[in-house]
């Protein structure tokens, strides 16, 4: 049978279904905490019940005599972990990178701070055991109240040791220029933390094979990176360590970090003897695996009467741990998103006595666009024009920050399509024009932005005996159909059809890729990719000798079974004598792919989205329902439209969460989380999420990768929650600053 092609010859762009969609929905995927491995036992975590002190004494007797108990692991007889540094100085300040080092000493950093392990031969008999452990504390004055502490915000260590790091404080222009434009507004906003809940819960299962080799199947977004950290940790040769992750449901950041109950698993492994599996409570989510932090920001604006940004001073203080230091880019994008003349923004951080925050899908950006987005629309507000309109007022051709070109950027093709698409001119200037019954109806638009941070990455590629061809990387798939991608970029790549080419990625034995994380895999890891597949070809080029010597690259295909030309005729021979050429051997090549210094330098690369909202609010209740959105990305040349366009429209809904119900309320008489599970902190259900339109500008960035890439995971969501708020403000003539977007706050 001969090979189907698509029509044009090309497998990116076409809406391919996901190549592990069947396994997925048949439960053929395995994800880490459904392996079997034999002698596997089951842990439970014990958590702290004051948010700082000392633990004074620990009773583990009667969990110890509990049915089924094979160990119960505390700071008093856990294994020493020869990576956790001792500090000289317990007070010291928090260390950037350094996940709170589990079972280490009495100390405690937050409520529910993990203080014993149980491991018990089932899963319910590990968790009975764990409700007995009783501990007592010499509790300290907690501080988890970050209203009440915002003044105590610092600026990040990296940015006092690096006065080039972009955590410092920025100005072009005049330093609050804002001052003297005309006309000005200054506003703060807030958004509570929001935890992070994939559907599939943080687990692991720990297996020490030999005393100084280790395998985990986990769930992380980086298998080469929790190579690195568990290798350190354990003093072990890095490919003494094995990490397992082929399957991932669902990340958006948490897997980024390593936390502190994967060490416990570890542990509690090389105590037992046995293979542990630990997997996290949804109420233990809340504490143990990292958030997007609360956040206060204050936005000052200043414009001229028609329309022209004079300046923009951004200011924000995020939350952090007291024993570990979390940054991100919350004001980077007011430094590159309108041609204002005049910007300064500051950054600062507060350790409070909670966990660790993490990225969280658009990490940074999402907050700092609910707070610059906000302003821009109640800027066009004061000045009495179409928010549209003042956008492309201020839009600008250079990145105004770094003073170079962008590599491309279509946000206006956005604008016109997002704008046709929602209907934007249903929409009246004056808020509360528009009403049907006791609901009023209001349109928003929000802009995102993210860097298109391509990496290095490397691939494998060989040719199999079946006559397939095999690709390996050690990136991840959390959700977004990497693996998928891969294969059509490797189709192209090879002139092979997609059904002959298999992917495998989430371990740590494949060729070196970076987490999947920042919007790059596809720039980075599919580069790799393209790269094998071009090597591989040129390989088989050689071993088909004289008769292929002079054919461009370009012009082969391993169509049919066999390497040959695209055109008709010419050479032709088959993978049979291809390998009998190779020693009898699979063709193979390992290559590694990394972006251009000059181009990274001479050009300013982002992707860009905007978000467009139809949002209906009862006038009797303040429910708000988002009944329409449409996202637009500038994303270049996009590979998938059908996984693609689920990622976008997933980012979206992720936005109506922020915008709307998810924030974590902390009992700060106590400092622990009273939103423990998914009744009280609401992520949105289907009955809350919308039709969402997407469109792709699908033009190529060459400058990127040469696949004309950007990235589209983080745009998804950065822009959609002030879209929302906006639009809320236009039905209402509320303008509303605080997140979540509760019912009570709209009346
Ligand atoms: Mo993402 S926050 O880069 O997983």
């Amino acid at each position: 049978m001969k090979d189907q092609l698509l029509q044009d010859g090309k497998a990116v762009g076409d809406r391919m279904s996901r190549v592990d969609g069947r396994l997925k929905v048949t439960g053929g995927a395995k994800y880490s905490a459904e392996y079997e491995l034999p002698g596997l036992v089951h842990g439970a975590l014990v958590g702290s019940t004051v948010a700082k002190g000392r633990i004074t004494s620990i009773d583990t007797k009667a969990a110890e005599r509990a049915p089924g108990v094979l160990a119960v692991i505390t700071h008093l007889n856990s294994p020493k972990v020869p990576g956790f540094a001792a500090k000289s100085n317990p007070d010291e300040p928090p260390a950037i990178g350094q996940p709170l080092r589990v079972f280490y000493d009495e100390r405690i950093y937050f409520n529910d701070q993990p203080i014993a392990i149980v491991v018990a031969d089932t899963l319910e008999r590990a968790r009975h055991a764990a409700g007995l452990v009783k501990a007592q504390y010499a509790a300290e004055a907690h501080q988890t109240n970050f209203e009440a502490n915002k003044s105590k915000g610092f600026l990040p260590t990296q940015a006092r040791r690096n006065p080039k790091s972009a955590q410092n404080d920025y100005t072009r222009g005049q330093a609050d220029g804002y001052q003297s434009a005309p006309v000005k507004l200054e506003a703060e906003y807030w958004h509570e933390s929001e935890m992070h809940h994939p559907m599939e819960l943080q687990s692991i299962i720990a297996h020490w094979e030999a005393a100084d080799r280790l395998t985990v199947y986990d769930k992380v977004q980086a298998v080469k990176g929790t190579q690195r950290a568990f290798a350190k940790d354990w003093g072990l040769p890095e490919q003494n360590v094995k990490v397992i992750a082929t399957f991932v449901g669902g990340a958006f950041g948490n897997g980024l970090h390593n936390w502190p109950h994967e060490t416990a698993a570890i542990i509690a492994a090389k105590v037992t003897g046995k293979p542990v599996k630990l997997m996290l409570t949804r109420e233990q989510m809340f504490t143990m695996v990292g958030y997007r932090p609360k956040t206060w920001q204050r936005i000052a604006m200043g414009a001229t009467k028609d329309g022209k940004l004079v300046g923009i001073s951004h200011d924000s203080v995020g939350q952090t741990s007291t024993y570990e230091e979390f940054t991100e880019s919350t004001v980077q994008q007011t430094r590159m998103m309108y041609a204002a003349p005049n910007v300064t923004t500051r950054y600062r951080i507060l350790g409070l006595d909670v966990s660790t925050p993490i990225w969280m899908r658009g990490p940074g950006e999402a907050t700092g666009a609910f707070a610059l987005e906000s302003a821009i629309d109640e800027m066009a507000h004061l000045i009495g024009m179409d928010p549209l309109e003042f956008r492309l007022r201020n839009h600008t051709d250079t990145d105004p920050e770094k003073n170079r070109p962008w590599s491309t950027k279509y946000l206006k093709e956005c604008f016109q399509a997002g704008a046709e698409r929602i209907g934007w001119n249903k929409r009246q200037m004056k808020p509360g024009s528009l009403r049907e019954g006791d609901w009023l109806i209001g349109y928003g638009m929000g802009v995102g932005t993210f860097g298109a941070n391509r990496g290095a990455a490397k691939a494998r590629a060989a040719l199999l005996a079946d006559g397939t061809v095999l690709l390996q990387s050690a990136t991840t798939d959390i959700g977004p159909g990497t693996g998928t991608a891969m294969v059509q970029i490797a189709s192209d790549a090879l002139g092979l059809p997609t059904d002959k080419i298999r992917f495998e990625l989430g371990n740590s034995l494949f060729p070196q890729a970076p987490s999947q994380g920042g919007s790059s895999t596809v720039n980075t890891v599919g580069s790799a990719v393209n790269d094998a597949c071009l090597a591989l070809k040129k390989k088989l080029q050689e071993l088909g000798g004289a008769s292929f010597a002079n054919v461009q690259p370009e012009q082969l295909t391993l169509a049919d079974g066999q390497l040959g030309l695209k055109a008709n005729g010419g050479p032709r021979l088959s993978f049979a004598d291809l390998r009998k050429a190779n020693n009898g051997q699979d063709v193979e090549v390992t290559v590694e792919s990394k972006p251009s210094g000059d181009a990274r330098q001479n050009y300013s690369m982002y992707s860009f989205s905007v978000h467009f909202a139809e949002v209906r609010v009862h006038t009797m209740t303040g429910e708000v329902r988002v009944t329409k959105m449409v996202s637009c990305a500038d994303a270049g040349t996009i590979v998938n439209q059908k996984t693609a366009g689920s990622q976008m429209s997933g980012g979206a809904i992720g936005g109506i969460g922020m915008a709307l119900t998810e924030g974590a309320v902390i009992d700060d008489r106590y400092g622990r989380y009273v939103t423990r599970d998914l009744a009280s902190y609401h992520v949105p259900v289907h009955a809350d999420a919308p039709p969402v339109e997407v469109f792709f500008v699908n033009k190529p960035d060459l400058l990127v990768d040469p696949l004309g890439t950007k990235g589209i995971g983080e745009i998804a969501i950065i822009g959609v929650a002030p879209a929302i708020t906006n639009a809320i403000f236009n039905a209402t003539g509320k303008r509303l600053r605080e997140l979540p977007v509760t019912p009570d706050k709209v009346l």
